[in-house]
């Protein structure tokens, strides 16, 4: 028996070290390393995109790099990874993966999402939205005397700086080949809730155009004309490639070349003067500002000044739905008197600083606050959260205050400004800290309020609200503030689930996330993604991981262990691969050890956990009903305070308890 364990040992052992020798000659080829990343936003300039992705993966034989793009909202998502040229991707045969390009090709099974695929080291690593060749050839010399299809901006709608007068640029900088060869480039600008939109779009103009005919669309330029009976409300088409980049509202009807030639001495004439007219009046109001008001009134947010509120909004305006200012653009060429002071985190786009703002003409005076800073290179991730933030409905105690956003075009940055929480997030908080079961239900009911509330499609008040979904739930995305309560944060690849939106716009949101995090069917690209209320099963999933975490350092349970992340260390990288074996092969969940059944409170708790991370999405509950299990739970517990906290000390570690 003995000998034959060995002897099958022994041929196993043969097995691994012959496939694992073929592996690495086929692997060793540089040639066959693709960028291999889950979707992520990518860097896109003119027709090219850069994905963005420092992975790169050996990939055996017969598989060549590809790459899968689409767009939402304006962001561009590519996906990139190895692919079997034998098999389809995303349902579609690719039939040319020899070129050193990747080449987007149109799907034809979902317009939005284009594909390619290529053969070379890391190939996919740029990916090209048309053959460099064409590209070189002049407009009306590509393929056959004419260009099949226009190449136009094309960001769909987009907040604004442009106020409608003279030429505007628009700030899309994506271009894309329109799919239709009718189409020409078009755009829109108008006014929501006083906030300028600008759409950039391929249109096809036998079909209306916001219910308008096009009839310029053989113009080489974009003149903006008013749609009738509709104050601000302009539109224009043209024919010429990116034509819809510069939006001409000027009554003259210049052609771009001579306008550029015009400029300067138009510029000596007409602009220096206000120019300087304003630059007198602003310091005029700035030395008012500084000198008269500073002391005149008491802050009517908490711990902000009025006079910031100008700009920041008060609770008393943040209540009205219609005040869209407090969550606009710091469009004033003033920006925000902020000191930079120390980075408190780090994400995948952007860092975290808290910072200073200062609150009159001495240094003494201030706000704590945090500023997000993007690289110039992180547009898309920057415009995703601000918009996200610029829904007024957003505003909770439980989601992260915001106060502004600024485009610091001269350090080529972009920045989002909101409160600053000293205790930091709830995976630094829970490892320094082991807390009683009073705190347990502060943070989790706290934590419960805030998803429910993105998720809700009314607000406390009864109006109408589009419910959002975080998609990237986790501890470290928690904040802890001061009266021990949670809010959420990072709502960098969070979406609007608006009643528009069309079962292509939810298919093309894919897998995104934190694989630690990510529910069964997120990790295995098989949510419902017609149904809204998957969106939200996959957070009320993450969110269950996150309660367990604030469990599992509660005195209530017993013994507390040191801090550990939901399925294992800390420092472990877990991919979305190693997460399918644990959390779908073997459907593993963090332990639930039977101590915990000792406390009523925690027994209740648990079972409401494990309910939240059921395998089936539809068996989860809502966020709101964990919110009521929280208030039953705890009203069924009365803690005696002396054994409700226990000191970390007590068990055995020297982290600190609050
Ligand atoms: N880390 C990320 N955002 C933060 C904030 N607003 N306050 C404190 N720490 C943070």
């Amino acid at each position: 028996m003995e000998r034959l364990g060995s002897v099958a040992f022994g041929s196993l052992l043969l097995v691994c070290l012959l496939s694992g020798a073929s592996a690495l000659l086929d692997t060793a080829n540089p040639d066959r390393v693709c960028k291999s990343c889950d979707p992520q936003p990518a860097n896109c300039k003119a027709n090219e995109c850069n994905v963005n992705c420092s992975v790169s993966r050996p990939c055996p034989s017969p598989n060549v790099c590809a790459a899968v793009w689409w767009r939402n909202a304006g962001v561009v998502t590519v996906e990139t990874k190895c692919h079997d040229r034998t098999q389809p991707l995303r349902g579609v045969m690719l039939d040319d993966y020899s070129s050193s390009d990747c080449v987007l090709s149109i799907s034809n099974t979902s317009p939005n999402i284009r594909l390619c695929a290529c053969t070379g080291p890391e190939c996919n690593k740029n990916i090209l939205l048309e053959k460099p060749d064409d590209r070189t050839l002049p407009t009306s010399e590509a393929i056959g005397g004419f260009r099949p299809h226009q190449l136009c901006r094309f960001c769909d709608r987009d907040f604004t700086v442009c106020n409608a007068t003279g030429v505007c640029k628009s700030s899309c900088n994506l271009s894309s080949i329109c799919e239709n060869p009718r189409e020409v480039c078009a755009s829109a600008w108008w006014r929501n809730n006083g906030s300028p939109i600008m759409e950039t779009v391929c249109h096809n103009p036998a079909v209306r155009f916001h219910g308008q005919y096009l009839t310029d669309y053989n113009n080489s330029v974009c003149k903006m004309k008013q749609v009738k009976g509709m104050e601000d409300f302009y539109i224009c088409s043209c024919n010429a490639e990116e034509c819809n980049d510069r939006l001409y509202f000027t009554d003259v009807p210049l052609d771009p070349r001579d306008l550029e030639k015009t400029l300067p001495p138009l510029l000596l004439v007409t602009v220096v003067p206000v120019l300087i007219a304003v630059v007198v009046l602003l310091s005029a109001v700035y030395y008012y500002r500084v000198f008269h008001q500073q002391n005149l009134k008491a802050p009517k947010t908490k711990g902000i000044d009025s006079e910031t509120c100008a700009i920041i909004m008060s609770d008393d305006d943040r209540s009205d739905s219609n005040s869209a200012n407090a969550n606009s653009l710091n469009h004033n060429t003033e920006l925000l008197p902020i000191q930079l002071d120390a980075i408190v985190g780090k994400g995948r786009f952007a860092e975290v600083y808290r910072a200073k703002l200062k609150q009159g003409a001495t240094d003494e005076s201030f706000q704590m606050v945090a500023v997000k800073i993007f690289p110039y290179e992180e547009y898309a991730s920057w415009k995703t959260e601000w918009e996200i933030f610029s829904d007024a409905e957003l505003r909770h105690e439980n989601v992260l205050q915001f106060l502004t956003a600024e485009d610091r075009k001269m350090e080529r940055r972009y920045w989002l400004i909101t409160a600053y929480h000293e205790r930091g997030n709830l995976q630094e908080f829970l490892t320094q800290h082991v807390i009683g079961w009073d705190e347990l239900c502060r943070l989790g009911m706290s934590l419960a309020r805030g998803v429910a509330h993105l998720h809700a499609d009314r607000t406390p008040c009864g109006r109408p609200k589009v419910a959002i979904v975080h998609r990237d739930l986790k501890s470290v995305n928690v904040l802890v503030k001061s009266d021990l309560s949670c809010c959420l944060c990072d709502f960098g690849l969070s979406l609007r689930l608006h009643n528009s939106m069309t079962p292509e716009e939810l298919a093309n949101s894919g897998q995104v996330g934190t694989a630690r995090y990510m529910a069964p069917e997120v990790l295995e690209s098989r949510m419902d993604l017609e149904n809204i209320e998957s969106f939200k099963q996959a957070d009320v999933y993450s969110m269950a991981l996150v309660l367990w975490e604030i469990t599992s350092r509660c005195s209530a349970i017993g013994d507390v262990r040191e801090y550990e992340p939901p399925f294992g260390k800390l420092k472990d990288h877990l991919c979305v691969e190693s997460m399918k074996d644990d959390v779908i092969r073997d459907q593993l969940r963090p332990e639930i050890p039977a101590s915990w059944t000792n406390h009523t409170g925690v027994h209740l708790l648990s079972s409401t956990i494990e309910e939240c991370w059921d395998h089936e999405p539809e068996a989860r509950v809502t966020a709101q009903c964990v919110v009521e299990r929280f208030g039953e739970i705890s009203s069924a517990v009365i803690s005696p305070l002396d054994t409700d906290t226990k000191s970390a000390q007590d068990s055995g570690n020297d982290e600190e308890e609050i």
